[in-house]
């Protein structure tokens, strides 16, 4: 069966930054270490004002088609995941199209376009779609465009307004791919909650501590259903483990519990027991608050040997590191995760090519999917094309006032004008409203 999967990936940051334990923490009258140590962010990215998830869509998108020579001819599928959008009928998927179409010969009228919904799992279930459309031999040769695109922007004073972030990734899903090849086998977690949500609303509405439980609770779901189908996980069997990053905080919470999960039964528990006991099992307990009590005990232990650190540090430390600078970019936040990984075996000059990496996707309200990918011989050349350090070295650096105004720039409630912080140069830009309240966009060499 022909390998299908990502063939290329490119990254496009909002050209401002906050910084947080700099900027926000002492405005906010809180220690810095709470940003860098606690939630183990440094920096969030944010859109100038003439940004927004189509302009960032529409260049990730054309960075990624100019580097693979790639036509609209070549593209049968676009699809958007975003929980940003603008629109409840039109999609950010036709807006992208048309930006493109300014600067290529040909048009995408041939193809398919979508939007998909799903809070941050949006951008990976848009993956799945690619996949099955091409498994079912669907395409006639032809490859998809996935961009995942948000301004994931909190209300001023919200919990989650340290969290914030915006940027897109677009991916080329084909044939035979340059970068991974996705599994057939999917794990799912998904239940009807109500830990973050946007009933028609801008800015949503969380109940963050509760999220924080929620999203550990699915993705064990996940993880036991992904075993259901593609046999059990042992930590041997992946070289990395990608996870959606809404914080670099809640990854070391989730990376505790998948690794507790996948030594269970191993030689690794046996070699533990002596350290830290074997791992409590729910039979040898009388009730349900012992053994939850006894479980605590034993993760506390975990998380201190120096098995368990050194896995961290090999397996899941190295898919922070863009997320530490960019902070949360919602249904992008997992394809930052796999990018920043592969970036940091690249840079340790690792020979990743055949390695399995276990991918952790999340959403709000909520669902979790795990699946394993599998890294193709062309990766590096693919890696090595990402000129991510250079956008985020780029980025203006905002005061606490310049932050002030961006964000009242991007409220949708408000209207306010604001010079931009930079030039925008060869990228499209927002260029105002049509008369059917339309947005217009245009490429500035
Ligand atoms: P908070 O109340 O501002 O922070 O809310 P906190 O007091 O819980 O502190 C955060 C961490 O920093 C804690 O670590 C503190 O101990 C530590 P923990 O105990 O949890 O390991 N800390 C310090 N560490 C070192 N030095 C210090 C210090 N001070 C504190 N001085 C919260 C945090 C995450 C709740 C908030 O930011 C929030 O509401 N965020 C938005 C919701 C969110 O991101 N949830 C994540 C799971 S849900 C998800 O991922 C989906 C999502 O992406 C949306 C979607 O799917 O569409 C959000």
């Amino acid at each position: 069966m022909t390998a299908v999967g990502i063939d290329a990936i490119e990254i496009w940051t909002g050209n401002l930054k906050l910084d947080l334990p700099g900027t926000f923490a002492p405005e906010k009258g809180e220690d810095p270490e709470k940003y860098t140590k606690g939630l183990g962010l440094n920096a969030s990215s944010f859109p100038d004002s003439y940004e927004d998830i189509v302009t960032m869509g529409a260049n990730a998108a054309h960075r990624l088609m100019d580097r693979k020579g790639l036509e609209p001819n070549d593209i049968g599928r676009i699809d958007v995941a975003t929980e940003s959008a603008f629109d409840n009928s039109k999609p950010v998927s036709t807006y992208v199209a048309g930006c493109l179409e300014q600067v290529y010969d040909g048009d995408f009228h041939h193809a398919n376009k979508g939007e998909r919904k799903f809070a941050c799992i949006a951008g990976t279930q848009s993956l799945d779609d690619a996949y099955n459309w091409i498994r079912a031999g669907r395409n006639r040769g032809r490859g998809a465009l996935v961009i995942a695109t948000d301004t994931a922007l909190y209300a001023r004073g919200d919990a989650g307004e340290a969290t914030q972030g915006a940027g897109a990734v677009a991916m080329y899903i084909a044939e035979d791919p340059d970068l991974v090849e996705l599994s057939a086998e999917q794990g799912y977690g998904s239940a009807d909650e109500t830990d973050f949500l946007k009933p028609n609303q801008q800015f949503p509405s969380v109940d963050g501590k509760r999220s924080v439980q929620v999203y550990l609770a699915r993705m064990r779901e996940a993880l036991e259903d992904y075993e259901t189908a593609a046999g059990d996980v042992h930590p041997d069997d992946f070289a990395f483990a990608p996870f959606h990053t809404p914080f670099p905080g809640m990854v070391r919470k989730a990376a505790l519990l998948a690794y507790r999960h996948v030594i269970r039964d191993t030689t690794i528990e046996d070699e533990l027991a002596d350290e830290i006991g074997r791992q409590p099992r729910p039979e040898g307990f009388d009730t349900d608050d012992d053994y939850r009590d006894a479980l605590r005990e034993y993760m506390d232990a975990l998380k201190d040997t120096e098995q368990y650190r050194e896995w961290y540090a090999e397996t899941i430390d190295p898919t922070l590191s863009i997320s530490r600078e960019v902070g949360n970019w919602y249904t992008g936040s997992v394809h930052v995760a796999r990018a920043s990984v592969l970036k940091a075996a690249l840079e340790e000059g690792r020979d990743l090519a055949g390695e399995t990496l276990l991918v952790g996707s999340y959403g709000s309200g909520a669902q979790a999917e795990i699946h394993a990918e599998t890294v193709r011989d062309g990766w590096e050349d693919e890696i090595e094309a990402l000129n991510v350090d250079d956008q985020l070295a780029d980025r203006y650096d905002m005061s606490w006032e310049d932050y002030e105004e961006v964000h009242d720039v991007h409220n949708h409630e408000m209207d306010v004008d604001v010079e931009e912080f930079t030039a925008p140069e060869s990228e499209f830009v927002f260029d105002g409203w049509g008369r059917m309240g339309e947005r217009k966009y245009r490429y500035v060499e």
